[in-house]
Formats: structure tokens, C-alpha cells, sequence
């Protein structure tokens, strides 16, 4: 049984602390059962179609630098054939059948997404880099359970609105990332369905394959043709898309950049826009925080997926009083996370997702160690193929640095330290991104009074980079606008009359 963790381990060799690695026998993850074609075309009404561009380009393993398929090239042509599919699909099909009716395909969608997990949990970290256990225990189980979560909507949509009129909104254009490629289609398109719209989705250029993974389990639940769209391509593609009269609505989750462009090509359109962009989250932690639990949490809070996480508590702030012993236990932890092969069940920092992202990551290091910041990183192996980056974080980081001001998006923490709670909130906050932040402390009173000031749209309290359907999630000022998951996350989606 593969989904068995081999448990056989022995002391490494080297002085006993509380910062020894224990070596693990591998325990790799077969990819065996897992189907990866050698080339995938377009997804449009329904059926897999060569692009009009007769373009397709490699997609590899970030982990190995190794080919794994050939993906096509949506051009502008492919976008209007996909937006004018996903039209006719809401005049003729998806807005004319019944909610109940709706939901029975969206409840069909979860169910196949759990029944194939495990192949869509191989591929998405063969993909993405993402560690098995990642990509096993929270980007699979949490994809279906946004099907879940608003096929349970599609029927009820007079109660997520109560005393108003719900109408969709028409034919959405979704544009997703890199970081949580299946989860971020799961985002997008189950609210869209439940609330009546049809969709023309596309994935990142570097993590197209469980999107296309995706399409064959909507083929298998019966999806009427042309209500989901799927096309893989570029930045150009997905400018074709924002720009496409077709389309009433744009849903965007990537870069400040991309989504500030976005934003100016839709000003003066009808075009509904919500955008889920960056983050520098703070994440603060009390003296009378349990201090080995923060440490877990702040661990998990920054070399969770590698840091490819947007809401990642990559800014850490620390009172004066306990700086000492949380920086010592930070630095003795990151010498025990295990950095290496994604599919090995023990991985718990895999491989950064492309050699771009590697070199970005790169960059803004060497700024902080240029503008004087003391840095930490693990001395830990990486492979010498693929794309790698050892967890690292810096102290004596000052609140103007580039490292505490910019997204890094990688596995890199900036520790800054405050004295009172005022201070905390006054250097949490000042940063032009507001997606996320953690407090850490016992006082329950603190915990409200510090989350009614930060300048964030999640707040976790004792933990960190927790998910749930059922919770809205979105950001202030540069993080973007509107929110995704809950109830809320069918506002985007819906009009209301
Ligand atoms: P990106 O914003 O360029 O890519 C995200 C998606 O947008 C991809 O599907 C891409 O093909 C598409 N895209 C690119 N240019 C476009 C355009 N002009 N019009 C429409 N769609 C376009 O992000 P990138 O370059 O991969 O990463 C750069 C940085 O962005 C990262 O280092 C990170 O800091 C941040 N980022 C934030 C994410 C988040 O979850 N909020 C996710 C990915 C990246
Ligand atoms: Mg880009």
C-alpha cells in the first residue's frame, strides 16, 4: 500500500540537540497509475480541440527539470470560440435548467474529483513542485470540498440573498496561478456554476495539467457542453480573455501587476471584476504566546508550499522580551524540515515552481543580505536538478527593506521585533498589501483588539494558513477586492435586483 508512510528511521549522525534530523528511509509516492498525456489541446464545448495558433509548449517538472507533456496555446481566435461556447451553453442549457439540477452536476464534480485524488495529487505535485502530502491532504480533499460547498448553494440561492432577486451574471472569464493550481480552478469555477454562470477558465502557463485533468472528470460527470471552457496558454491568452466583449465578468488571483493591468484594460466596462492579488502578511507573536507552538505556526505559516502561498506569514513580528528564544528554536527548526523529491511522503519543502520564480526568490535575498539584514538559511541538501530554494529567514530586517516590503513569494521570512501592541499594529500594517495576518498570544481580548485593526482580510488567531469553504477569504488595498469561498463568495457571481 503506497498511501502506507514508511516509518523505518535512524539517527543521523552528529551531536544530539534538539535540532538533529532524523534521516527516513524514502518513502516515494508511485506515479504509475497517474495518465499524463504527451500533449493536451483545448478544452471547448465539451470536447478536447487542437489550438487555432497549432501551438503547443512544454510543461516539465520543476523538481527534475524533466518534460512531462506539451500543452496548447489558446490564441484569440480559441478565446472567442470558447467565450461564444460558453455563451450558447447559458442561453440554451445552464441558465434554463433547474438550481436542483445545477447542484446534481456540481455534486458530481466533487465526487469524481475524491474518486481520482490520488492521480490528481501525483500530477499536482509532479506539476508544481508541491510536496505529496501537500498536494494529498490539502489542495485535493479542499478542491472537492468547494464543489461540495456551493453545489449545497445552487438551490439556495434565495437564502445566501434573502428579500432580493438573484440572476447570474453571464459567461465568467477566470484567469488562476501557479501556487494551488487544481484549488484555484475549485475556487472559481464552483461558485460560478452554483450561481448559474458558465465559465472560460485559464490555468498558469507552468501548472495547466490537473486543469486538463479536470475537464476529462467534467466530460465523465455529463457537464453539458460549453458550461466549463478550459484554455491553456499565457499572459496573451489571458489578456485575450479580459479583453473579449463576451465576457461579463473577470475573476483574476495573481500578481499585483497583471492584476492592476487588468483592472485598466476593464475601467469603462460593464465588466464585473474581482481581483485576489498579493500579500506581505504580518504575523505577530505575543511574549505570552505558547512559544513552541508559534514556532510551529510560523514555520507553517512561510515554508508551507514552498511560500507560494499569498496569504504567507512572511513578515514576522516578535515582542522584544521573547525575540531571543523564538529566533533560536526558528533557526534550530528550519534545520529539521526536509527539503527535497515532492513525491517522497516525508518532503516537507518541495521545489519552487518555475526557474523565473527561482531567480525572483534569488533576487530579493541577495537585496537583504545586500541592505545589511543577518541571514539564517538551512543547511540542508538540494538537488542538483530542478528548481530549489532552502528555507531561509532574516533578522535585523529594517521595515523600509525591500525583503520586508516586496512579495517574495518563496520560502523567506523577515523577523522585525516590536515592543507594545501599538507598535505591532503600526508596522503590521504599514505595507501597500493587506491579505492576511496571525496573532499569537493568549489573551483572547488582545486577539479581538489587534484583528479589529489590522488592515486584512483573514485574520488567524493561534494558527495559521487555515482553509475552509465555508470562510470568505480576499484582501484590502493592493491584495485586491471582493472575496472567494463562503456565502460571500457568491456575491461576485450573482445579480441582485
Ligand atoms: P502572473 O500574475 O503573471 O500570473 C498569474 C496568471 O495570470 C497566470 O495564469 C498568467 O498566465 C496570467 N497572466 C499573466 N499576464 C496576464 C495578462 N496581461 N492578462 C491576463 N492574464 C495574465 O504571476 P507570475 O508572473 O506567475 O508571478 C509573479 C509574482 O506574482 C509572484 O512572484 C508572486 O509574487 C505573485 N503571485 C501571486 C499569486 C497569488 O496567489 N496572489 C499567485 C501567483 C503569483
Ligand atoms: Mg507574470
Amino acid at each position: 500500500m503506497t498511501t502506507e508512510i514508511e516509518t523505518r528511521e535512524r539517527l543521523a549522525p552528529g551531536p544530539a540537540s534538539s535540532s538533529v534530523l532524523w534521516e527516513y528511509a524514502p518513502s516515494l509516492e508511485s506515479t504509475d497509475h497517474v495518465k499524463i498525456a504527451s500533449r493536451y489541446n483545448l478544452f471547448i464545448g465539451g470536447k478536447f480541440v487542437e489550438p487555432h495558433s497549432k501551438k503547443w509548449f512544454p510543461t516539465l517538472n520543476p523538481a527534475t527539470e524533466e518534460h512531462l507533456s506539451e500543452i496548447a496555446e489558446a490564441d484569440a481566435e480559441d478565446v472567442d470560440r470558447a467565450v461564444k461556447e460558453a455563451r450558447r451553453a447559458y442561453d440554451k442549457v445552464w441558465r434554463k435548467i433547474s438550481a436542483s439540477e445545477r447542484a446534481k452536476y456540481i455534486f458530481r464534480i466533487a465526487r469524481l474529483i475524491q474518486e481520482k485524488s490520488r492521480a490528481l495529487a501525483v500530477a499536482e505535485t509532479m506539476n508544481g513542485g508541491k510536496p505529496i502530502k501537500e498536494s494529498r491532504d490539502v489542495d485535493i480533499p479542499l478542491a472537492a470540498a468547494h464543489f461540495f460547498y456551493y453545489a449545497g448553494w445552487a438551490d439556495k440561492l434565495e437564502y445566501a440573498f434573502p428579500n432580493r432577486n438573484v440572476a447570474p451574471v453571464g459567461v465568467a472569464g477566470q484567469i488562476i496561478p501557479w501556487n494551488f493550481p487544481l484549488l484555484m480552478a475549485a475556487w472559481k469555477i464552483a461558485p460560478a456554476l452554483a450561481a448559474g454562470n458558465t465559465v472560460v477558465l485559464k490555468p498558469a502557463e507552468t501548472t495547466s495539467i490537473t486543469a486538463l485533468m479536470l475537464a476529462d472528470i467534467l466530460q465523465e460527470a455529463d457537464l453539458p457542453p460549453g458550461v466549463v471552457n478550459i484554455l491553456t496558454g499565457a499572459g496573451a491568452t489571458g489578456a485575450a480573455l479580459v479583453s473579449h466583449d463576451g465576457v461579463d465578468k473577470i475573476a483574476f488571483t495573481g500578481s499585483t501587476d497583471v492584476g492592476k493591468r487588468i483592472q485598466r484594460a476593464l475601467a469603462g466596462t460593464e465588466k464585473k471584476l474581482t481581483l485576489e492579488l498579493g500579500g506581505k502578511a504580518p504575523n505577530i507573536v505575543f511574549e505570552d504566546a505558547p512559544i513552541d507552538q508559534a514556532v510551529e505556526g510560523i514555520i507553517n505559516g512561510i515554508y508551507f508550499n514552498q511560500g507560494h502561498v499569498c496569504c504567507a506569514g512572511s513578515r514576522l513580528f516578535v515582542q522584544e522580551s521573547v525575540a531571543e528564544p523564538v529566533i533560536r528554536k526558528l533557526r534550530d527548526r528550519i534545520g529539521t524540515l526536509r527539503v527535497g523529491n515532492p513525491l517522497d511522503k516525508n518532503t516537507d519543502v518541495g521545489a519552487i515552481n518555475s526557474r523565473a520564480q527561482l531567480e525572483k526568490i534569488q533576487e530579493l535575498v541577495a537585496s537583504g543580505v545586500e541592505e545589511g539584514a543577518e541571514m539564517f538559511q538551512s543547511s540542508c541538501s538540494l538537488p542538483a536538478r530542478g528548481y530549489w530554494f532552502a528555507p531561509t529567514f532574516f533578522t535585523g530586517v529594517s521595515q523600509s527593506s525591500r525583503i520586508s516590503q516586496e512579495e517574495i513569494f518563496g520560502p523567506v521570512l523577515s523577523v522585525l521585533t516590536f515592543r507594545t501592541p501599538e507598535e505591532a499594529l503600526e508596522k503590521a500594517n504599514n505595507t501597500p498589501y493587506g491579505l492576511s495576518a496571525g496573532i499569537w498570544t493568549e489573551k483572547g481580548s488582545r486577539i479581538l483588539k489587534m484583528a479589529s485593526k489590522l488592515r486584512a482580510g483573514v485574520i488567524w488567531a493561534n494558527t495559521y494558513n487555515k482553509f475552509d469553504p465555508t470562510s470568505p477569504f480576499g484582501g484590502y488595498k493592493e491584495s485586491g477586492f471582493g472575496r472567494e469561498g463562503g456565502r460571500h463568495g457568491l456575491g461576485p457571481y450573482v445579480v441582485l435586483s
